[in-house]
């Protein structure tokens, strides 16, 4: 068990496109992940937003071993298929196609490179060890020479190799992961990789094939190495203490490769220019050995068939000591850190019992949890060096997917986290942005639910503190009276606080709609997600994502010494509950916030899913809910049908007489709807054009409909709560129907609310009632559209820099009730940044934002206040 009780969280889960994960390998170089598949490709995440980039296609089975040459920007992949492939990670195509020299290899389990001698071993099932030294083919690869060397191989299915018995219990705990699939998971033992093991290479090559093929040479095999297949490589580097001829200590040093085989040896080789010499062979269990890693020049860790981890002091030659570590095989390790600081060693194991488990300097077990569900086939760490970020892991398996651990965050450690600095960050894994959001979006703050008014309190507090450690002046402004507090946060410009500089205010809302009832969501709302290149949680869109990226954007400046205007974060908490008290205290505050050039938002979506867009415009809102009351109880209506008046049916005359199909009945309610000018009838016209409008039928009609024309909605009716209420026996007493208007320029908010409250009274006078009818307006909010500016035009061309291409400008038929009270009483112009995408899912189960849209959107933010429009040091 592990004894610390370190928690790992999981950072995100990437989906495999239904096959295993057999082999992984991280680029830290490049940022890209490589994923071999039970397929035949391999697929490249990228390792910041972990969506994917592409798939090198090329392989004609299971893909078994990845290993990484960074000094040459090159890829080695391994497979069933009985070949390797170099790849060129920079350009991410196919450089190269090694044939082993013995044609009947079978899968190429294991895979190393050693940079000193420009060589790559592999291991075969055949037994064979087998090398290939790429120094001399480096300029023909990068060339992308055409070579076509026929080479003739019979095509015969390869038995096992001599101790397929051995292969018994690593093959039961592999077929497990088929999981109903039609091959195993692994593609390891025999028969794994498209049915039938392995296949030949095409001996036709067409002109067109531009990979260049090698062919190992016989001298350059070991074909008998073992006894069993070989699953697993190793390199370790010794300082040569050797003495040359002339009694002169030899400089440099001495490599020696390991190798783990299902014969139960553990062999020793030395490698030299010349080849492979065998100098040891290290036994010590009849179990064979599926995984090595190693520490330093003399530890070396064997992961077992059965669940075992052997230590073994490569200079004695002993068994140092056996970890017990898992109840199933133990396919694969990985080691951080170096053996000099004890403090960063770490082993990682993952087994086929689905655990991974972590190992100190001291062999004691520091981490221990079921990682997947299915057996653990692929494991790999990012780099200590990476902005210490050294506890960053993934795992592939035979439930398809890739997940990713990060072991630092973790309630021991929490405290570590909850001050996370403002910087670069080299990884969106480890971005300390989504730490912070990952304990932002756990308050849960919802304004309309008055049993969670402390939640939400200690939501203003967390992200005051948490603006203040990221460098901010910052104060809580009180809210109405019973209403949630707001966060005021400055981050000043770094030039002379004399110099003439811009002043932001940047408005964003740390209150999030409920979760429903009924909302099934994939995971808890309150806990941050990441599936697939997105994260998912309540409030992770609306609209905690962007503002986080808004004030780690100004932090970072300010650390960069670069942010050229001040900055005042005004982060609301009653937004989704109508603004209540907005006006009020943003009256108060006045003084506090000083003058103000311009106003950022960042709390709508793009149109559609890959076109970034700019907001221009959004609807008004009136809210109200319209009550018809009786002066009885409820009643049974077996008893009291047909005797009485009835509410609901005065109910239902009254909102007929609201709307005739999708046209509004108030009257004069179109009349000073602005009318449209060809200019915008073009802008609507070249919307509904693009790809994705076409797609989500989005016809000039319906933007117009959506953005530019007035509308009412009804979005609920509810009886009095008397016994039985909603019962189709009751009559209720009172009926109340929440009703809306959107409005649109240049409709007047007061004339509306006014219209509407006179055609109820009116109209219900009509029906000569005997009940009674109220209207109470609940929330309202003005239209905005804004305007061009210096500004808009520096966003504008932010985006562009951002995401190379023109953001769309587009309008929104929802309403934001602070925007144009931000205008009116700060006397400045807003412009409004959408970060994300139309399929966010805000105010609805599994709300998500994409980890690239969170990301550059801090980026265009950062570049909007580095614009000279902005900026008072880009100025110059
Ligand atoms: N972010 C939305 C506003 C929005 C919705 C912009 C859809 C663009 C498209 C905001 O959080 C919201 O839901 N506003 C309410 C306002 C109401 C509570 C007064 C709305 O639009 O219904």
């Amino acid at each position: 068990m592990a004894e610390s009780g370190l928690e790992p969280r999981l950072l995100h889960t990437i989906s495999h496109d239904s096959t295993s994960v057999l082999s992984l390998a991280v680029d830290e170089q490049s940022g890209l992940v490589f994923s071999g598949s039970q397929a035949e490709d391999i697929y490249v995440w990228d390792l910041s937003t972990f969506q994917e980039k592409t798939r090198l296609e090329g392989h004609t089975a299971s893909v078994l071993a990845l290993e990484l040459c960074p000094e040459k920007s090159w890829l080695f992949s391994a497979s069933g298929d009985s070949t390797v492939r170099i790849w060129d990670t920079k350009t991410l195509s196919p450089l190269c196609v090694i044939h082993p020299a013995d044609d009947r290899v079978g899968d190429i389990f294991a895979l190393k490179w050693c940079s000193e001698l420009q060589t790559l071993y592999f291991g075969c099932q055949n037994t064979s060890l087998q090398w290939i030294t790429l120094t001399s083919i480096t300029s023909a690869i990068s060339q992308d020479e055409v070579r076509a060397v026929p080479i003739v191989r019979p095509h015969k299915f390869f038995d096992s190799g001599p101790h397929a018995g051995s292969q018994t219990r690593l093959s039961t705990s592999l077929s497990r992961s088929a999981s109903g699939r039609s091959t195993p998971a692994a593609g390891w033992p025999r028969g794994s990789a498209r049915g039938a093991g392995f296949s030949t290479p095409p001996l036709d090559y067409s002109p067109s094939d531009r990979v260049r093929r090698l062919q190992v040479e016989q001298r350059h095999m070991v074909s008998s190495a073992h006894s069993g297949y070989i699953y697993a490589l190793d390199l370790l580097q010794k300082p040569d203490r050797h003495l040359d001829g002339g009694g002169q200590r030899r400089g440099g040093s001495k490599h020696m490769l390991v190798s783990g085989s299902g014969d139960e040896d553990i062999k020793l080789w030395s490698c030299t220019p010349d080849g492979l010499t065998q100098e040891a062979v290290l036994h010590h269990s009849d179990n064979g050995v599926l995984a090595l890693a190693s520490w330093g020049s003399c530890t070396l860790f064997a992961g077992l068939q059965g669940g075992d981890i052997e230590v073994w002091d490569v200079e004695t030659g002993r068994v140092v000591r056996t970890l017990h570590a898992h109840d199933d095989d133990v396919l694969a390790l990985v080691t951080v850190g170096s053996i000099a600081d004890e403090d960063t060693c770490i082993l990682y194991s993952a087994s086929a019992d689905g655990r991974i488990r972590r190992w100190d300097a001291s062999f004691k077990c520091t981490a221990d949890w079921v990682a997947h569900n299915g057996i653990v086939l692929s494991i790999a760490s990012l780099p200590q060096a990476v902005g210490n970020q050294g506890n960053i892991v993934l795992t592939g398996a035979s439930d398809d997917r890739i997940k990713v651990w990060d072991l630092l965050f973790s309630p021991g450690t929490l405290e570590k986290h909850s001050r996370p600095t403002a910087g670069p960050s080299s990884l969106g894994t480890a971005d300390p942005m989504i730490s912070a959001l990952a304990q932002f979006v756990a308050f849960k703050s919802v304004s309309a639910n008055e049993n969670l008014r402390e939640d939400c309190r200690q939501c203003a507090h967390w992200l005051k503190n948490h603006l203040t450690d990221l460098g901010a002046e910052t104060a809580l402004l009180p809210g109405a009276e019973g209403h949630n507090p707001l966060v005021l946060a400055t981050f000043r410009a770094n030039k002379s606080r004399l110099a003439p500089r811009k002043r932001v205010v940047a408005y964003a809302h740390y209150d999030v709609i409920t979760p429903g009832p009924c909302e099934s969501w994939s995971n808890s709302p309150w806990s941050l997600t990441g599936r697939d290149g997105y994260l998912h949680a309540r409030g992770v869109s609306d609209n905690k994502g962007p503002c986080l990226a808004i004030a780690y954007a100004a932090a970072e400046l300010a650390k960069e010494g670069t942010l050229g205007a001040d900055v005042t974060l005004v982060v609301e908490g009653e937004e989704e509950a109508g603004g209540c008290g907005f006006t009020e205290a943003i009256r108060a505050a006045k003084e506090q916030i000083g003058p103000v050039d311009v106003i950022l938002l960042s709390n709508s979506y793009w149109l559609g899913e890959d076109t970034p867009c700019l907001t221009v415009g959004l609807r008004g809102v009136v809210q109200a809910d319209l009550e018809v009351r009786s002066d009885f109880q409820d009643r049974h209506s077996g008893v009291d049908g047909g005797a009485v008046r009835e509410p609901m049916i005065d109910m239902i005359k009254l909102l007929a007489s609201l709307t005739e199909g999708e046209r509004v009945l108030l009257p004069t309610f179109y009349d000073s709807v602005r009318p449209i000018t060809p200019a915008e009838r073009a802008m609507y016209a070249q919307i509904a054009q693009m790809k994705h409008s076409r797609a989500s039928g989005q016809t000039v009609e319906a933007l117009m409909a959506r953005w530019r024309l007035p509308s009412l909605s009804v979005h609920r009716i509810s009886v009095s709560s008397g016994s039985g209420s909603g019962n189709a026996t009751v009559i209720p007493s009172t009926v109340t129907a929440a009703v809306s208007l959107r409005l649109v320029p240049d409709q007047d908010l007061d004339v509306i609310t006014d219209t509407l409250i006179a055609h109820v009274s009116a109209h219900f006078g009509k029906l000569a009632s005997p009940n009674r009818i109220g209207v109470y307006i609940k929330h309202r909010a003005d239209w905005w559209l804004g305007e061009d500016s210096a500004y808009s035009t520096a966003l504008a061309s932010a985006v562009q820099s951002e995401w190379g291409q023109a953001p769309v400008s587009i309008r929104e038929g929802g309403s934001i009730p602070s925007l144009a009270i931000l205008e009116k009483e700060l006397e400045a112009p807003a412009v409004h940044l959408p970060m994300g995408q139309a399929s966010d899912r805000a105010h609805l189960a599994d709300e998500r934002l994409r980890l690239v849209n969170l990301l550059k959107g801090k980026s265009v933010v950062k570049r909007w206040l580095a614009s000279s429009a902005i900026s008072n040091a880009s100025q110059r």
